[in-house]
């Protein structure tokens, strides 16, 4: 696989704030990466910094195998696509789609074809004479999407670009965008706070927090091995449960402080005894069943339906939230018996969140 995107010991300073710190981040050609994180983690800077609209202040930053430290914008040879669209009003769509190709001389024909061919493929093809303000929402987003396609670019850099979006066409807009990102063989980025959709659409995820990267991988390996407490908590919904834990004299099990309930269970490492740690699972691996048969009891304090799940808020300390697939029986002031696994536990040093 050849790389596309390339960065090495990237770091980014506004003035005395450190944006980015050593960011190392390989893209092969083809790959649809996510950038994923808490609002204000640095994505928006990075990816800023692969279009070339922020200088970095110190590594390497090379697309298709050429430096672009010092390279402007217009000569990176990407496409960005914000949330706000940035469309000329004035303009109709077909004339949104021609324009980058019209400054760089290309004949008037060439470039209507061009547009005709792009609209096809997004299915814009009935709107090329309409403005940008008869069209609505998702019709703008393709028309920012097909004004990037249209130049050909080395990679497509998409921030937010869903945001304004109502839930049903952003799940929509996110099929749409992956698909077509195959479909044009694309290297794509795209930013988003959203874990589900980088879960959804990506190939791999860079997950960020105050300008570092946090862990990167393929979805499911964030998901079933994090590296640490804080991606353990970001990817997966509801967020993962954490429980103060400590280990026991004989260094094979392990205590969960539930506030007045303590639960002792065996473990399969060998930890040092005494150790502190934060033990974590998931709400869908703890399982439910009547009171006394599971591994302990708990008290329920909040049960909520969606149809498809029913999410239970057991009043432990800290409470602990389980997913149970379908409707299920309980209700608030039962108590019922919880299941939990040994094997679905994720452990963290208690100071540094790292996983043991
Ligand atoms: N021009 C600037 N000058 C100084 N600080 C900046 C500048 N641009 C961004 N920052 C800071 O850099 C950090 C990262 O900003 P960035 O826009 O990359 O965050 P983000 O991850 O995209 O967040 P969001 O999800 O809210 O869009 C923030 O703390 C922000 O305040
Ligand atoms: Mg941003």
């Amino acid at each position: 696989m050849t790389t596309q995107i390339e960065l090495a010991g990237v770091n980014k300073h506004y003035g005395a704030f450190h944006a980015l710190k050593n960011i190392n981040l390989s893209i092969a050609k083809g790959t649809f990466v996510a950038l994923v994180g808490p609002s204000g983690c640095g994505k928006s800077t990075l990816l800023r910094s692969l279009a070339g609209l922020e200088s970095i202040s110190e590594g390497d930053l090379k697309i298709a195998g050429e430096l672009m430290n010092n390279v402007p914008p217009r000569k990176r040879d990407v496409a960005m696509v914000f949330q706000s669209y940035a469309l000329y009003p004035h303009m109709t769509v077909e004339q949104n789609l021609t324009y980058s190709l019209r400054i760089r001389g290309v004949a008037k024909a060439e470039a209507k074809k061009a547009a005709e061919e792009v609209a096809a493929t997004t299915g814009l093809s009935h709107l090329l004479k309409r403005y940008p303000r008869e069209l609505s929402g998702g019709q703008r987003q393709r028309v920012a999407m097909s004004r990037a396609i249209i130049r050909h670019p080395k990679a497509f850099l998409f921030d937010e670009p869903l945001s304004n979006l109502d839930a049903a066409l952003r799940v929509h807009m996110r099929k749409e965008i992956r698909a077509l990102h195959d479909r044009l063989h694309a290297t794509s980025v795209y930013v988003t706070h959203d874990q589900i959709e980088a879960m959804t659409m990506a190939d791999h995820v860079v997950v960020m927090r105050e300008g570092v990267i946090e862990q990167q991988g393929r979805p499911l390996d964030l998901y079933d091995t994090p590296a640490n407490k804080f991606v353990a908590g970001f990817i997966g919904s509801p967020a993962m449960n954490f429980i103060p834990a400590i280990v026991g004299e004989d260094g094979a099990s392990l205590t969960l402080d539930l506030g007045p309930l303590k639960y002792k269970l065996t473990i399969s490492s060998k930890l040092p005894p005494g150790r502190k740690l934060t033990a974590g699972i998931r709400p869908e691996h703890i399982g439910i069943t009547g009171q006394g048969q599971g591994t302990f009891d708990v008290p329920v304090a909040v049960v909520e339906t969606t149809g498809s799940s029913t999410f239970i808020t057991a009043a432990t300390g800290p409470e602990l939230t389980i997913v149970e697939t379908g409707r299920g029986n309980a209700r608030a002031g039962d108590t019922i018996g919880v299941i939990v696994d040994p094997q679905k536990l994720h452990l963290f040093d208690e100071t540094s969140g790292v996983r043991i």
